[in-house]
């Protein structure tokens, strides 16, 4: 094992024990590719600087790029005794190329080496996020221009409330994605922001050039404070917090696509590929991979919560209580898109049964506002047209009978407003085509919105 760099001031190792708990590499190691990165703009900058010369800066990067291609092609082992990614590069290059490997930690700390990394890696890790979102809100386009003429019952608190095409139920769900994108592009812009050369917490007393080090790593300026460079994490816990509104979307979703799918309701039919059988009941066919989303929610959101717990009260600046952020942000990271391309292939396979949404359309008197609409546009005070249609509809609930059974007879019973134009008025169709309100359900306005919304996703391609 190589020594710490740090073992001049101690006189015995560490005890195994706390090796073990306070290591961090088994987590942080994932963080190797925006190390090495950070390390070769710093050591570049150094170079520029007049702080390594120009050999020196070569032979740190070249022998940074080769620990990179060992770390990838599997044949680097990490030490946990070295505690993290950032000393286990450092060591390995130092064993490498010697004297110049010893002067790259120069004017820097893991304090900021590690903000850096960090950032690096949510910047990347959210450009993968809007991408798998926008992969999901095609999807639901596709989806949703086969399916305009689908009619089903829309609902509040899970009754039949009044008909709306498929489509415009599918496109809700397009609307909660889009601003999902639009929070992590938002997020992007704090994310985006460059704490390397803030040192241990104070700056430096070396002639660095934090510019140049923040543009060659892409990041818009370095951050402004050295002390909150090194002790800010919000743009961790925003990143979680984007992710947990996005992980709540997918679970409504993923919540109706159960629901649709069960038996007694059996609006759709899901893909084999995307269900699984049961051991002991064999005519089952499980909705697992939708089950799985709307469970995984939990783990964000405690994401989210552990985050902020974990961050409440710290003193500035830098505390070890932070090594606690990774976990949370990749594993969110890491579930959201999981779920997000998982629910996409999910949306593409299912298949609608607009036969069953036609039969279940003539129970539960979805059309009911619309007896009361024909009879308000015919003269009748709106509360009466309400009161008239609730009495009829308490009829057919006492005769098991459903609207299309109505005949004119009986309708002019209630009230001599209806005449033979009302049968026509209240199928499911006219009353979803009345619906022309911007916004609304009506078929020309929903064909309008998925040639937006694909015009939208046009412009979302980074
Ligand atoms: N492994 C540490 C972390 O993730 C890196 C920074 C350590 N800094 C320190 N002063 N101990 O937070």
């Amino acid at each position: 094992m190589a020594d710490k760099p740090w073992s001049g001031r101690f006189a015995e190792g560490l005890d195994p024990t706390v090796e073990a708990f306070t290591e961090s590499v088994s987590i942080d190691g994932r963080l190797y590719a925006e190390d090495i990165a950070g390390s070769i703009a710093h050591a570049r900058m150094l170079a520029r600087v007049g702080l390594l010369t120009a050999d020196e800066a070569e032979a740190v990067v070249a022998g940074l790029r080769a620990i990179r291609t060992d770390i990838e092609n599997g044949t680097f082992r990490f030490d946990p005794a070295l505690e993290d990614v950032h000393m286990n590069i450092e060591v390995e290059l130092t064993r490498r190329i010697g004297e110049p490997g010893k002067k790259l930690h120069t004017a820097r700390s893991r304090n900021d080496q590690v903000a850096t990394d960090l950032r690096l890696y949510v910047r990347q890790a959210l450009d993968g996020v809007r991408h798998d979102l926008a992969e999901l809100m095609r999807a639901l386009v596709d989806k949703a221009s086969q399916e305009v003429d689908t009619i089903v019952p829309g609902m509040t608190h899970l009754q039949f409330a009044q008909p709306v095409s498929f489509a415009h139920h599918l496109l809700a769900y397009f609307e909660m994605f889009a601003r999902d994108e639009e929070r992590v592009r938002d997020a992007l812009v704090r994310v985006n922001i460059s704490p390397l050369g803030a040192a241990a917490l104070a700056g430096t007393p070396f002639p660095i050039d934090r510019g140049m080090t923040a543009e060659a790593l892409g990041f818009s300026a370095p951050a402004r404070n050295s002390m909150d460079a090194v002790a800010d994490r919000d743009f961790a816990v925003e990143a979680v917090f984007v992710l947990s509104l996005t992980m709540q979307h997918l679970s409504r979703l993923a919540e109706e696509i159960i629901i649709w799918n069960a038996p007694f309701y059996g609006l759709v039919e899901l893909p084999d590929a995307y269900t699984t059988g049961s051991s002991i009941m064999p005519q089952k066919k499980n909705p697992d991979v939708a089950e799985l989303i709307r469970g995984k929610v939990g783990r964000v959101y405690g994401h989210l919560f552990g985050l902020l717990t974990m961050l409440k009260a710290l003193p500035l600046t830098y505390n070890r209580d932070m090594q606690e952020d990774k976990l949370p942000v990749m594993d969110s990271l890491d579930t959201a898109r999981a779920c997000l391309t998982l629910m996409a292939g999910l949306v593409r396979g299912m298949r609608v049964k607009s036969d069953v949404a036609r039969q279940a359309l003539q129970k539960g008197f979805i059309t009911a506002t619309d007896i009361a609409d024909y009879l308000a546009g015919k003269g009748v005070a709106f509360r009466d047209a309400h009161r008239i249609t609730g009495e009829i509809v308490a009829m057919l609930v006492r005769q098991n009978r459903t609207i299309a059974d109505l005949t004119l007879t009986e309708l002019t019973g209630f009230s001599t407003a209806f005449a033979e134009d009302v049968f026509a008025f209240i199928t499911p169709e006219a009353s979803v085509d009345r619906r022309l309100s911007y916004g609304g359900t009506a078929r020309p306005g929903v064909r309008a919105a998925i040639a937006e919304a694909r015009q939208r996703l046009e412009g979302l391609t980074p």
